[in-house]
């Protein structure tokens, strides 16, 4: 049995989905442990593409799935992806899916206060995903919170719907906004509970039964090591941490349960929403990537932001997530390039840097120092063999390793299952 955390390094979408898939044939059980459905994780097996938000990705292929406690669950929108999967032959039943009673609840309230805020905001807006994610995680913060369980205690429900609004209709009133009639949210949230009370229960305690059963636990990760609260590019972030010790903190598993932690990495870097970005490209090579790497965002459809390989945030990511080895995704889309440049350090105000200063200031004023490297210029498309890649890919790969300072366990050359280049087995090494 081996224990996987597997969190993104970057601003997100580096391909955590098509990972955690393809590593859930040998788990037994796939966890959620932060984030909400501002997660887009795209799974595409036998030509047929699975988008998952809130569902753990091992769903797919019928693994016990858990949402953790540390997931913020809008029942509406689980509701929906539920149909969603299930239309594509997915059976999703409480034998499969289980949900943290101790999960905060996404309201429809706090979608409206995230795109609220977000159109007062004009050009200083986070370019959130508008599903209310950082208004969910401030109430539960403010230990106001309406939790999954909570749900089924229908008796103190209106006493907790009142305490929420006390809060949320002061601060409606105060921007002019319509306010919230507990009545009715009383109402919506019993009818909703009847889809999602079945899947209730507590998963620390079902998740300690299959460890003590030998079963072997994927993580999966949402957002990036760039977007955790803490150690990204704030204020410019998501509202949960998103490194990898949160899979102790919002599963209920403890430390004991992880022996290897993934990191997953673009061959390249993307961002979505607002917030600095070093390495951004903003030429034709920008949109090459774009447009070979189809990056539009699976949540909102936004085109993404585009630039080299940023080695020293990739680092940084390593250190505070304890990563043990890379994922690196992508190499296809680098295909047509004649060189390609991977950021080793920047300058600032005369300085040269090697980490990622604290300040939005500096964040955004440093310039990155950049070694070239020559391109490969042929296709890796599907290749799943180290030997067979271009010498050039190759040594593009080796000189991350270096730069990062841990190894290269796998290699995606394709967005299918099993188009994947295995340099080291994480499952071999525990
Ligand atoms: P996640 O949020 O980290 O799970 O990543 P997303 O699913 O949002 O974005 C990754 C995108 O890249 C998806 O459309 C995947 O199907 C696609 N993808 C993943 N790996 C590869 C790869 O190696 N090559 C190509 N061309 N596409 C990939
Ligand atoms: P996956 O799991 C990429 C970004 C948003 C915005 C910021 C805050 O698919 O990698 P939020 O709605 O969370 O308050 O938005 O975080 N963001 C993501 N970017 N991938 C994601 O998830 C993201 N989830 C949130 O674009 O910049
Ligand atoms: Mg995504």
């Amino acid at each position: 049995m081996t224990n996987i955390v597997i969190i993104g390094a970057q601003w997100g979408d580096e391909g955590k989905g098509k990972i955690v898939d393809w590593m859930s044939e040998k788990a037994d059980v796939v966890v959620r442990f932060q984030g909400g459905h501002n997660a887009g994780h795209t799974l595409v097996v036998d030509g047929t593409t699975y988008k998952l938000s809130l569902l753990p990705s091992g769903i797919v292929r019928g693994k016990l799935s858990v949402v953790g406690n540390g997931v913020v669950v809008d029942p509406w929108a689980l509701k929906d992806e539920m149909k969603r999967i299930s239309d594509l032959g997915v059976k999703i039943t409480p034998e499969v899916l289980r949900i943290a009673e101790n999960a905060a609840l996404i309201l429809p309230l706090h979608r409206e206060l995230d795109q609220m805020r977000e159109a007062a905001a004009g050009k200083g807006k986070i370019g959130t995903t508008g599903r209310g994610i950082g208004p969910a995680y401030e109430d539960k913060v403010a230990r106001r919170a309406i939790r999954v369980g909570d749900l089924a205690e229908r008796e103190s429900l209106p006493g907790k719907i009142e305490r929420l609004l006390a809060h949320h209709n002061a601060l409606r009133k105060g921007m002019g906004e319509a306010l919230v009639d507990g009545e009715a949210l009383y109402r919506q949230l019993i009818e909703i509970s009847e889809v999602i009370l079945p899947f209730a229960e507590p998963v620390w305690k079902t998740l300690d039964e299959q460890y003590k059963a030998g079963k072997s636990f994927l993580f999966e990760g949402a957002q990036g090591s760039m977007l955790d609260n803490d150690y990204g590019t704030y204020p410019f972030v998501t509202s949960s941490n998103t490194i990898a010790g949160q899979a102790a903190v919002g599963s209920g598993m403890g430390m004991k349960a992880v022996d290897h932690v993934i990191g997953v990495v673009k061959a390249y870097t993307t961002r979505v929403g607002s917030g600095p970005f070093p390495t951004e490209l903003f030429d034709e090579t920008g949109d090459l990537i774009r447009s070979e790497g189809h990056e539009f965002g699976t949540v909102t459809g936004r085109p993404r932001r585009t630039g080299w390989f940023d080695a020293v945030l990739v680092r940084q990511a390593i250190t505070v997530s304890g990563v043990h080895g890379l994922a690196v995704m992508k190499l296809d889309v680098l295909d047509k390039l004649d060189e390609l440049k991977i950021c080793v350090g920047y300058e600032h105000k005369g300085k040269r840097l090697d980490t990622y200063p604290m300040g939005l200031n500096a964040q955004a004023e440093v310039k990155p120092v950049y070694e070239t490297l020559p391109g490969w210029k042929s296709s890796t498309f599907g290749i799943r063999d180290f030997a067979r890649l271009p010498e050039n890919a190759k040594k593009y790969i080796r000189r991350l390793e270096e730069l990062v300072g841990v190894p290269v366990d796998v290699i995606s050359t394709s967005p299918e299952r099993e188009d994947v280049i295995i340099i080291r087995d994480p499952y071999a090494k525990a």
